[in-house]
Protein backbone atom coordinates (compact mmCIF):
# COMPACT_ATOMS: atom_id res chain seq x y z
CA UNK A 1 0.00 0.00 0.00
CA UNK A 2 1.42 3.64 -0.81
CA UNK A 3 1.80 4.42 2.88
CA UNK A 4 5.04 5.29 4.90
CA UNK A 5 4.59 4.40 8.44
CA UNK A 6 6.86 5.47 11.48
CA UNK A 7 7.43 2.80 13.75
CA UNK A 8 8.22 4.76 17.37
CA UNK A 9 9.75 2.04 20.12
CA UNK A 10 12.75 -0.14 19.68
CA UNK A 11 11.51 -3.25 22.06
CA UNK A 12 10.47 -6.37 21.02
CA UNK A 13 6.73 -5.57 20.65
CA UNK A 14 8.14 -2.99 18.04
CA UNK A 15 9.96 -5.76 16.46
CA UNK A 16 7.18 -7.80 16.02
CA UNK A 17 4.83 -4.71 14.55
CA UNK A 18 7.84 -4.19 12.34
CA UNK A 19 7.43 -7.21 10.69
CA UNK A 20 4.02 -7.39 10.41
CA UNK A 21 4.29 -4.01 8.36
CA UNK A 22 7.59 -4.49 6.53
CA UNK A 23 5.72 -6.38 3.52
CA UNK A 24 2.97 -4.09 3.07
CA UNK A 25 4.06 -0.36 3.94
CA UNK A 26 5.64 1.17 0.98
CA UNK A 27 7.59 2.80 3.12
CA UNK A 28 8.90 2.17 6.68
CA UNK A 29 10.79 4.21 9.31
CA UNK A 30 11.66 3.82 13.10
CA UNK A 31 12.83 5.63 15.72
CA UNK A 32 14.18 4.83 19.39
CA UNK A 33 16.47 4.70 21.94
CA UNK A 34 18.11 2.09 21.47
CA UNK A 35 19.41 0.54 18.06
CA UNK A 36 17.47 -2.43 17.37
CA UNK A 37 19.18 -4.32 15.40
CA UNK A 38 15.85 -6.50 14.28
CA UNK A 39 13.96 -3.43 13.38
CA UNK A 40 16.85 -1.38 11.46
CA UNK A 41 17.05 -4.15 9.14
CA UNK A 42 13.49 -4.34 8.22
CA UNK A 43 12.98 -0.75 7.61
CA UNK A 44 14.09 2.18 5.25
CA UNK A 45 15.75 4.52 7.65
CA UNK A 46 16.15 4.17 11.72
CA UNK A 47 16.98 7.74 14.05
CA UNK A 48 17.96 6.90 17.72
CA UNK A 49 16.14 9.93 19.54
CA UNK A 50 14.36 10.12 23.11
CA UNK A 51 11.03 8.95 21.88
CA UNK A 52 9.37 10.96 24.65
CA UNK A 53 10.17 14.02 22.81
CA UNK A 54 6.88 14.87 20.76
CA UNK A 55 9.25 17.14 18.83
CA UNK A 56 11.95 15.09 17.67
CA UNK A 57 9.52 12.52 16.75
CA UNK A 58 7.28 14.68 14.70
CA UNK A 59 10.04 16.08 13.23
CA UNK A 60 11.50 12.68 11.92
CA UNK A 61 7.89 11.91 11.10
CA UNK A 62 7.53 14.84 8.93
CA UNK A 63 10.85 14.27 7.71
CA UNK A 64 10.34 11.01 5.83
CA UNK A 65 6.95 11.93 4.94
CA UNK A 66 5.21 9.79 7.33
CA UNK A 67 1.47 9.02 6.32
CA UNK A 68 0.62 7.00 9.57
CA UNK A 69 2.81 6.35 12.91
CA UNK A 70 2.42 3.57 15.41
CA UNK A 71 3.11 4.09 19.13
CA UNK A 72 4.71 0.70 20.25
CA UNK A 73 5.52 1.75 24.44
CA UNK A 74 3.48 3.71 26.92
CA UNK A 75 5.99 6.00 27.84
CA UNK A 76 5.58 8.46 24.36
CA UNK A 77 1.91 8.12 25.05
CA UNK A 78 2.26 9.74 27.93
CA UNK A 79 4.34 12.21 26.88
CA UNK A 80 1.99 13.67 24.01
CA UNK A 81 3.63 11.58 20.80
CA UNK A 82 -0.11 10.75 19.35
CA UNK A 83 -0.98 14.58 20.21
CA UNK A 84 2.10 15.72 18.21
CA UNK A 85 1.40 13.38 15.56
CA UNK A 86 -2.15 13.73 15.29
CA UNK A 87 -1.90 17.89 14.90
CA UNK A 88 0.88 17.74 12.38
CA UNK A 89 -1.88 15.44 10.38
CA UNK A 90 0.35 12.14 10.81
CA UNK A 91 -2.36 9.58 11.54
CA UNK A 92 -1.04 7.97 15.12
CA UNK A 93 -2.46 4.24 16.00
CA UNK A 94 -1.98 5.23 19.25
CA UNK A 95 -4.06 7.07 22.04
CA UNK A 96 -3.97 10.78 22.60
CA UNK A 97 -2.42 11.51 26.18
CA UNK A 98 -5.83 12.24 27.74
CA UNK A 99 -6.96 8.66 26.65
CA UNK A 100 -3.52 7.02 27.75
CA UNK A 101 -4.39 7.79 31.03
CA UNK A 102 -6.81 4.52 31.18
CA UNK A 103 -2.79 3.18 31.22
CA UNK A 104 -0.49 6.01 33.00
CA UNK A 105 -3.07 6.91 35.78
CA UNK A 106 -4.26 3.42 37.41
CA UNK A 107 -5.89 6.22 39.89
CA UNK A 108 -7.75 7.58 37.26
CA UNK A 109 -8.21 4.05 35.32
CA UNK A 110 -9.82 2.77 38.72
CA UNK A 111 -12.41 5.84 38.95
CA UNK A 112 -13.07 5.63 35.33
CA UNK A 113 -14.12 1.93 35.97
CA UNK A 114 -16.26 2.85 38.92
CA UNK A 115 -17.92 5.93 37.17
CA UNK A 116 -18.91 4.24 33.85
CA UNK A 117 -19.77 1.35 35.97
CA UNK A 118 -17.69 -1.00 33.68
CA UNK A 119 -17.88 -4.93 35.41
CA UNK A 120 -15.10 -6.53 37.07
CA UNK A 121 -13.68 -3.60 38.93
CA UNK A 122 -12.15 -4.59 42.75
CA UNK A 123 -12.77 -2.86 45.19
CA UNK A 124 -10.62 0.18 45.49
CA UNK A 125 -9.26 3.46 47.41
CA UNK A 126 -7.36 6.14 46.07
CA UNK A 127 -4.88 8.14 48.04
CA UNK A 128 -2.29 11.56 47.55
CA UNK A 129 -0.56 10.76 51.00
CA UNK A 130 1.41 7.86 51.35
CA UNK A 131 0.72 8.03 55.10
CA UNK A 132 -3.31 7.82 54.77
CA UNK A 133 -1.96 4.79 52.46
CA UNK A 134 0.23 2.91 55.26
CA UNK A 135 -2.86 4.27 57.82
CA UNK A 136 -5.26 2.20 55.13
CA UNK A 137 -3.41 -1.10 55.05
CA UNK A 138 -3.75 -1.38 59.29
CA UNK A 139 -7.17 -0.49 59.34
CA UNK A 140 -8.18 -2.68 56.53
CA UNK A 141 -6.36 -5.82 57.99
CA UNK A 142 -7.22 -7.53 54.79
CA UNK A 143 -4.81 -8.47 51.36
CA UNK A 144 -4.42 -5.85 48.91
CA UNK A 145 -2.40 -5.09 46.31
CA UNK A 146 -0.59 -1.40 46.74
CA UNK A 147 -0.18 0.04 43.10
CA UNK A 148 1.98 3.45 42.45
CA UNK A 149 -0.45 5.46 40.25
CA UNK A 150 1.65 6.16 37.68
CA UNK A 151 3.83 3.86 35.04
CA UNK A 152 6.47 1.98 36.14
CA UNK A 153 7.30 -0.67 33.74
CA UNK A 154 4.99 -3.30 35.30
CA UNK A 155 7.31 -3.93 38.60
CA UNK A 156 5.76 -1.27 41.09
CA UNK A 157 2.67 -3.33 42.54
CA UNK A 158 3.30 -5.29 45.60
CA UNK A 159 0.62 -7.87 46.53
CA UNK A 160 0.10 -8.05 50.31
CA UNK A 161 -0.50 -11.92 50.80
CA UNK A 162 1.86 -13.13 48.05
CA UNK A 163 5.17 -10.99 47.57
CA UNK A 164 4.86 -8.49 50.81
CA UNK A 165 3.75 -8.60 54.47
CA UNK A 166 1.48 -5.60 55.41
CA UNK A 167 4.84 -4.07 57.66
CA UNK A 168 6.96 -4.59 54.31
CA UNK A 169 4.33 -2.84 52.11
CA UNK A 170 4.50 -0.07 54.26
CA UNK A 171 8.07 0.42 54.22
CA UNK A 172 7.64 -0.47 50.98
CA UNK A 173 5.23 3.11 50.20
CA UNK A 174 7.57 5.10 52.73
CA UNK A 175 11.41 4.45 50.84
CA UNK A 176 9.76 4.73 47.27
CA UNK A 177 8.69 7.62 47.05
CA UNK A 178 5.49 7.26 45.28
CA UNK A 179 3.11 10.28 46.20
CA UNK A 180 -0.09 8.89 44.59
CA UNK A 181 -1.21 5.20 44.98
CA UNK A 182 -4.24 3.07 44.68
CA UNK A 183 -4.80 0.14 47.11
CA UNK A 184 -7.43 -2.30 46.40
CA UNK A 185 -8.64 -5.68 47.00
CA UNK A 186 -6.20 -8.39 46.11
CA UNK A 187 -7.84 -10.77 43.20
CA UNK A 188 -6.78 -14.08 43.51
CA UNK A 189 -6.81 -16.48 40.02
CA UNK A 190 -5.42 -16.97 36.76
CA UNK A 191 -4.25 -13.60 34.92
CA UNK A 192 -4.49 -13.55 31.14
CA UNK A 193 -4.62 -10.59 28.51
CA UNK A 194 -6.93 -9.90 25.64
CA UNK A 195 -5.84 -6.82 22.96
CA UNK A 196 -8.01 -4.96 20.91
CA UNK A 197 -7.55 -2.93 18.05
CA UNK A 198 -9.82 0.23 18.53
CA UNK A 199 -11.12 3.02 16.21
CA UNK A 200 -14.10 4.79 15.38
CA UNK A 201 -16.12 3.54 18.67
CA UNK A 202 -15.27 -0.22 16.97
CA UNK A 203 -13.09 -3.02 18.63
CA UNK A 204 -11.77 -5.80 17.66
CA UNK A 205 -10.21 -7.98 19.56
CA UNK A 206 -7.29 -10.82 19.13
CA UNK A 207 -6.65 -14.43 20.97
CA UNK A 208 -6.64 -14.55 25.11
CA UNK A 209 -2.34 -14.01 25.81
CA UNK A 210 -0.86 -15.70 29.24
CA UNK A 211 2.10 -13.51 30.59
CA UNK A 212 4.33 -14.69 32.95
CA UNK A 213 5.15 -11.80 35.58
CA UNK A 214 7.32 -13.31 38.02
CA UNK A 215 11.53 -13.23 37.41
CA UNK A 216 11.97 -16.85 38.31
CA UNK A 217 10.85 -20.43 37.40
CA UNK A 218 7.68 -21.29 39.49
CA UNK A 219 6.50 -18.00 39.53
CA UNK A 220 8.89 -16.96 42.29
CA UNK A 221 10.89 -13.37 42.62
CA UNK A 222 10.21 -10.15 41.48
CA UNK A 223 7.44 -8.89 38.86
CA UNK A 224 8.73 -8.27 35.59
CA UNK A 225 7.81 -6.74 32.14
CA UNK A 226 6.87 -10.30 31.10
CA UNK A 227 9.31 -13.22 31.03
CA UNK A 228 7.54 -14.96 28.09
CA UNK A 229 3.92 -15.74 27.05
CA UNK A 230 1.39 -18.38 24.93
CA UNK A 231 -1.25 -18.47 23.33
CA UNK A 232 -3.24 -21.40 22.45
CA UNK A 233 -4.66 -22.64 18.41
CA UNK A 234 -7.73 -20.57 19.07
CA UNK A 235 -9.10 -17.60 21.06
CA UNK A 236 -9.09 -19.04 24.70
CA UNK A 237 -6.28 -20.69 26.50
CA UNK A 238 -6.58 -24.36 28.23
CA UNK A 239 -7.79 -22.90 31.98
CA UNK A 240 -9.88 -20.16 30.16
CA UNK A 241 -13.06 -20.77 28.94
CA UNK A 242 -15.00 -19.52 26.06
CA UNK A 243 -17.53 -17.81 28.24
CA UNK A 244 -14.61 -16.13 30.45
CA UNK A 245 -13.23 -15.28 27.14
CA UNK A 246 -15.97 -13.75 26.15
CA UNK A 247 -16.92 -11.83 29.67
CA UNK A 248 -13.29 -9.80 29.22
CA UNK A 249 -14.31 -8.88 25.62
CA UNK A 250 -17.54 -7.41 26.79
CA UNK A 251 -15.42 -5.12 29.59
CA UNK A 252 -13.34 -4.42 27.04
CA UNK A 253 -16.31 -3.42 25.10
CA UNK A 254 -18.11 -1.52 27.88
CA UNK A 255 -14.79 0.25 28.55
CA UNK A 256 -14.53 1.37 24.51
CA UNK A 257 -18.16 2.77 24.69
CA UNK A 258 -17.41 4.61 27.80
CA UNK A 259 -13.80 6.13 26.10
CA UNK A 260 -14.51 8.91 23.93
CA UNK A 261 -12.22 8.91 20.71
CA UNK A 262 -10.02 6.34 22.02
CA UNK A 263 -8.03 5.05 19.00
CA UNK A 264 -5.01 2.37 18.78
CA UNK A 265 -5.10 -0.70 21.31
CA UNK A 266 -6.26 -1.06 24.06
CA UNK A 267 -4.81 -4.01 26.51
CA UNK A 268 -7.10 -5.84 28.93
CA UNK A 269 -5.36 -7.81 32.09
CA UNK A 270 -7.48 -9.85 34.10
CA UNK A 271 -7.77 -12.14 36.78
CA UNK A 272 -9.79 -15.30 36.70
CA UNK A 273 -11.30 -15.41 39.85
CA UNK A 274 -13.57 -18.05 41.79
CA UNK A 275 -16.39 -15.35 40.85
CA UNK A 276 -15.51 -14.34 37.66
CA UNK A 277 -13.33 -12.35 35.12
CA UNK A 278 -11.78 -9.00 37.06
CA UNK A 279 -10.15 -6.30 35.96
CA UNK A 280 -6.22 -6.25 37.02
CA UNK A 281 -5.39 -3.36 34.86
CA UNK A 282 -5.46 -1.45 31.24
CA UNK A 283 -2.38 -0.93 29.05
CA UNK A 284 -2.93 1.55 26.12
CA UNK A 285 -0.83 -0.62 23.68
CA UNK A 286 0.21 -3.95 22.42
CA UNK A 287 1.44 -5.99 25.34
CA UNK A 288 5.25 -7.00 25.42
CA UNK A 289 5.63 -9.80 25.10
CA UNK A 290 2.41 -10.52 23.92
CA UNK A 291 2.42 -8.84 20.62
CA UNK A 292 4.94 -11.18 19.36
CA UNK A 293 2.78 -13.99 19.94
CA UNK A 294 -0.52 -12.18 18.70
CA UNK A 295 0.50 -10.80 14.87
CA UNK A 296 3.03 -13.73 14.05
CA UNK A 297 -0.36 -15.49 14.19
CA UNK A 298 -2.74 -12.33 12.45
CA UNK A 299 -3.95 -13.17 8.67
CA UNK A 300 -5.00 -9.73 8.48
CA UNK A 301 -3.12 -7.28 7.07
CA UNK A 302 -1.76 -4.95 10.00
CA UNK A 303 -1.34 -1.94 7.17
CA UNK A 304 -4.95 -2.47 6.36
CA UNK A 305 -6.07 -1.79 10.19
CA UNK A 306 -4.22 1.08 10.50
CA UNK A 307 -5.84 2.47 7.32
CA UNK A 308 -9.28 1.44 7.82
CA UNK A 309 -8.75 2.83 11.59
CA UNK A 310 -7.58 6.31 10.07
CA UNK A 311 -9.83 6.56 7.01
CA UNK A 312 -12.89 6.22 9.98
CA UNK A 313 -13.60 3.10 7.88
CA UNK A 314 -15.57 -0.27 10.08
CA UNK A 315 -12.41 -1.59 10.74
CA UNK A 316 -11.61 -5.22 8.98
CA UNK A 317 -12.43 -8.62 10.68
CA UNK A 318 -9.81 -10.40 11.85
CA UNK A 319 -8.84 -13.89 11.36
CA UNK A 320 -5.91 -15.73 13.22
CA UNK A 321 -3.90 -18.72 11.89
CA UNK A 322 -4.96 -21.85 14.09
CA UNK A 323 -1.77 -22.19 15.31
CA UNK A 324 -0.50 -22.16 19.06
CA UNK A 325 2.28 -20.04 20.22
CA UNK A 326 5.12 -19.71 23.09
CA UNK A 327 7.46 -17.05 23.71
CA UNK A 328 10.52 -17.11 26.07
CA UNK A 329 12.27 -13.89 26.77
CA UNK A 330 15.80 -13.69 27.33
CA UNK A 331 17.31 -11.32 30.52
CA UNK A 332 19.97 -9.94 31.19
CA UNK A 333 21.03 -11.73 34.75
CA UNK A 334 19.83 -9.58 37.34
CA UNK A 335 17.33 -8.06 35.81
CA UNK A 336 14.70 -6.50 37.07
CA UNK A 337 16.28 -5.97 40.51
CA UNK A 338 19.87 -5.09 39.55
CA UNK A 339 20.84 -5.91 35.76
CA UNK A 340 23.54 -6.00 34.57
CA UNK A 341 24.12 -4.29 31.11
CA UNK A 342 26.60 -4.11 28.33
CA UNK A 343 27.08 -6.91 27.97
CA UNK A 344 28.33 -8.14 24.36
CA UNK A 345 25.61 -10.33 22.74
CA UNK A 346 26.86 -13.32 20.64
CA UNK A 347 23.14 -14.07 19.06
CA UNK A 348 23.50 -16.79 16.23
CA UNK A 349 20.03 -16.36 14.21
CA UNK A 350 20.54 -19.01 11.80
CA UNK A 351 20.56 -20.99 14.65
CA UNK A 352 17.15 -20.17 15.77
CA UNK A 353 15.72 -22.58 13.25
CA UNK A 354 11.73 -22.14 12.70
CA UNK A 355 11.28 -19.93 15.35
CA UNK A 356 11.02 -16.11 15.28
CA UNK A 357 13.42 -14.16 17.15
CA UNK A 358 12.57 -10.69 17.76
CA UNK A 359 15.18 -7.97 18.94
CA UNK A 360 14.23 -6.14 22.06
CA UNK A 361 16.06 -3.73 24.35
CA UNK A 362 19.63 -4.15 22.81
CA UNK A 363 21.51 -1.75 21.19
CA UNK A 364 23.34 -2.30 18.08
CA UNK A 365 26.92 -0.65 17.96
CA UNK A 366 29.74 -0.57 15.26
CA UNK A 367 31.27 -3.59 17.16
CA UNK A 368 28.57 -5.84 18.21
CA UNK A 369 24.99 -5.98 19.88
CA UNK A 370 24.92 -4.76 23.80
CA UNK A 371 22.07 -5.49 26.35
CA UNK A 372 20.50 -2.93 28.02
CA UNK A 373 19.44 -3.04 31.34
CA UNK A 374 15.77 -4.74 30.18
CA UNK A 375 15.13 -7.60 28.27
CA UNK A 376 17.24 -8.31 25.70
CA UNK A 377 15.98 -11.06 23.08
CA UNK A 378 12.84 -13.07 22.78
CA UNK A 379 12.01 -16.12 20.54
CA UNK A 380 8.40 -17.52 19.39
CA UNK A 381 7.72 -20.84 18.43
CA UNK A 382 4.54 -21.34 16.41
CA UNK A 383 2.99 -24.66 16.26
CA UNK A 384 -0.10 -26.82 15.91
CA UNK A 385 -0.55 -27.79 19.69
CA UNK A 386 1.25 -25.39 22.72
CA UNK A 387 3.49 -28.44 23.38
CA UNK A 388 4.65 -28.18 19.75
CA UNK A 389 5.82 -24.41 20.07
CA UNK A 390 7.25 -24.44 23.17
CA UNK A 391 9.63 -27.03 21.94
CA UNK A 392 10.86 -24.55 19.57
CA UNK A 393 10.82 -21.75 21.69
CA UNK A 394 12.97 -23.70 24.05
CA UNK A 395 15.16 -25.14 21.49
CA UNK A 396 15.75 -22.10 19.69
CA UNK A 397 16.68 -20.56 22.31
CA UNK A 398 19.50 -22.17 23.49
CA UNK A 399 20.77 -22.88 19.99
CA UNK A 400 20.23 -18.80 19.51
CA UNK A 401 23.06 -18.36 22.47
CA UNK A 402 21.52 -17.11 25.57
CA UNK A 403 24.26 -17.71 27.40
CA UNK A 404 25.07 -15.14 30.05
CA UNK A 405 21.53 -14.23 29.92
CA UNK A 406 18.71 -15.44 31.97
CA UNK A 407 15.48 -17.51 30.58
CA UNK A 408 12.09 -19.18 31.85
CA UNK A 409 12.22 -22.79 30.26
CA UNK A 410 9.04 -23.63 31.87
CA UNK A 411 6.91 -21.08 30.26
CA UNK A 412 4.51 -22.63 28.05
CA UNK A 413 5.25 -26.49 29.57
CA UNK A 414 2.68 -29.41 29.69
CA UNK A 415 3.48 -29.28 33.44
CA UNK A 416 2.63 -25.79 33.97
CA UNK A 417 -0.02 -25.12 32.06
CA UNK A 418 -1.58 -28.41 33.94
CA UNK A 419 -0.76 -26.24 37.24
CA UNK A 420 -2.59 -23.77 35.61
CA UNK A 421 -5.89 -25.67 34.93
CA UNK A 422 -5.85 -27.15 38.42
CA UNK A 423 -5.84 -24.18 39.24
CA UNK A 424 -8.83 -22.60 37.83
CA UNK A 425 -10.50 -26.03 38.74
CA UNK A 426 -9.84 -25.53 42.35
CA UNK A 427 -11.02 -22.12 42.27
CA UNK A 428 -14.39 -23.18 41.33
CA UNK A 429 -14.11 -26.04 44.16
CA UNK A 430 -13.97 -28.81 41.60
P1 LIG B 1 -0.11 -3.96 36.88
O1 LIG B 1 1.08 -3.04 36.81
O2 LIG B 1 -1.36 -3.32 37.35
O3 LIG B 1 -0.23 -4.83 35.66
O4 LIG B 1 0.26 -5.03 37.97
C1 LIG B 1 1.36 -5.86 37.84
C2 LIG B 1 1.01 -7.22 38.40
O5 LIG B 1 0.64 -7.10 39.76
C3 LIG B 1 -0.17 -7.87 37.73
O6 LIG B 1 0.18 -8.53 36.55
C4 LIG B 1 -0.62 -8.81 38.81
O7 LIG B 1 0.19 -9.97 38.82
C5 LIG B 1 -0.36 -8.04 40.07
N1 LIG B 1 -1.58 -7.36 40.50
C6 LIG B 1 -2.03 -6.13 40.14
N2 LIG B 1 -3.20 -5.85 40.71
C7 LIG B 1 -3.53 -6.91 41.48
C8 LIG B 1 -4.63 -7.23 42.34
N3 LIG B 1 -5.64 -6.39 42.56
N4 LIG B 1 -4.61 -8.45 42.94
C9 LIG B 1 -3.60 -9.31 42.76
N5 LIG B 1 -2.53 -9.06 41.97
C10 LIG B 1 -2.50 -7.89 41.33
N1 LIG C 1 3.22 -7.91 29.35
C1 LIG C 1 2.80 -6.86 30.14
C2 LIG C 1 2.77 -5.54 29.52
O1 LIG C 1 3.04 -5.36 28.35
O2 LIG C 1 2.46 -4.61 30.23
Amino acid sequence: MEETVLLVGGGGREHAIARALAGSAAGLYACAENRNPGIARLVDGFETLATTNSTAVRAYAREVGATLAVVGPEAPLEAGVADALDEADIYAFGPQQAEARIETDKAFQRRFMAEHDISGCPAFETFDDPEAACEYIDSNGGDLAVKPAGLTGGKGVKVVGDQVTPAEAKEYIRKSGYERLVLEERLVGEEFTVQAFVANGELRVTPAVQDHKRAYEGDEGPNTGGMGSYTGTGLTLPFLSEEAYLDAVDILQETVDALSGYKGILYGQFMLTGEGVRVVEFNARFGDPEAMNTLPVLGTDLLEVLVAAREDDPLPQLTFEPQATVCKYAVPSGYPTDPEGGTRLDIDEERAGDALLYYASVDEREDGIYTTTSRAFAVVGVGESIAAAEALADGALTAAGESGLRVRHDIGTSQLIQERVDHVASLRGE
